[in-house]
């Protein structure tokens, strides 16, 4: 069994190791930093766990390193004396968006590099996470990867060219997700339900679609057209929204939103 360290344990961090502790026999955290000691306390109080502003000795205390601040502050992170040592021959797993393997191998040469792009589902336990090792990953590597990752949600291994266009999709994807589930309850309620009773109708919705979609295995276009009766009130909604240009309106979310995480790091 590895240890895996958390250096910035943020919201996406927390949420990796809200989904880990959640699983018994999942690997184990051992050590989570912040940036405020205000932030650290709280996180050792709240989970029970070593959590510090030391990001030496949280490398120094792992197997497994994940990396989990903004992109902006990685290379500060890294390039800070001693983090390069600690991480020395161990798996160093980035989260951040837009942060190649390239620069990341740059500040940690010793150590062997593995981009991930996860979601806040994982949380949950229902998140997605693409996988995209650099060179030096070996195959044990990538295995011990896949098991945190698939213990918190489904996984994919994908070259790293496609990690903005994953960021854009499943990385941003559960906040436009959202931003649709509220507009669809938004319906609701102006057609009269209480706003409990319409989220919970809306979200029990977008669930069972998206489950229909991942466990038959079918296109979502067949699908939507099973539940079009001719005349009906599904094709009448339908075209109300490609009047919308609802579909090249999301298409075009996910693009930009890709573009930007293409400039984060
Ligand atoms: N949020 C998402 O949905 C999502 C999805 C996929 C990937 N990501 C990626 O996940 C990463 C984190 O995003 P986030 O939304 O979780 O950000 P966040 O909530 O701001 O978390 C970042 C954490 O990093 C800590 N930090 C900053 N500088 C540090 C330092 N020098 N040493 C130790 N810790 C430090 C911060 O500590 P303080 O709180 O004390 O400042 C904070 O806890 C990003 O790179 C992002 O691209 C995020």
């Amino acid at each position: 069994m590895y240890r895996i360290a958390i250096l910035g344990c943020g919201t996406m961090g927390e949420a990796i190791l809200g989904g880990l502790r959640a699983v018994v026999g999942a690997p184990e955290v051992v050590h989570v930093t912040s940036r405020r000691e205000g932030r650290a306390q709280f996180l050792a109080k709240r989970h029970g766990i070593e959590a510090s502003t030391d990001n030496v000795a949280a490398c120094e205390a792992a197997d497994v390193i994940l990396l989990a601040v903004k992109p902006q502050a990685a290379g500060k992170v890294l390039a800070a004396p001693g983090v390069a040592e600690a991480s020395a021959g161990k798996l160093l797993i980035s989260i951040c968006a837009g942060v190649t393997t390239e620069r990341l191998t740059g500040w940690v040469p010793q150590s062997a590099v593995l981009r991930a792009m996860p979601n806040t589902p994982s949380l949950i336990r229902e998140g997605m996470t693409v996988l995209s090792p650099g060179e030096g990953v070996t195959d044990e590597h990538l295995e011990v990867a896949t098991s945190i990752f698939a213990a918190v949600g489904r996984v994919r291994v994908l070259e790293e060219k496609h990690l903005d266009a994953v960021t854009g999709l499943s990385g941003s994807g559960p906040a436009f997700a959202c931003v649709i589930l509220e507009a669809l309850a938004d319906g609701g309620v102006r057609m009269g339900l209480p706003r409990d009773v319409a989220i919970e109708l809306a979200a029990q919705t977008f669930q069972g679609a998206a489950r229909m979609v991942l466990e038959t295995g079918r296109h979502p276009a067949a699908l939507k057209d099973e539940v079009t009766t001719p005349a009906g009130c599904t094709i009448a909604g339908l075209l109300t929204m490609e009047d919308g240009r609802i579909r090249s309106i999301l298409a075009r979310t996910i693009e930009e939103a890709a573009r930007v995480a293409g400039g984060l790091g």
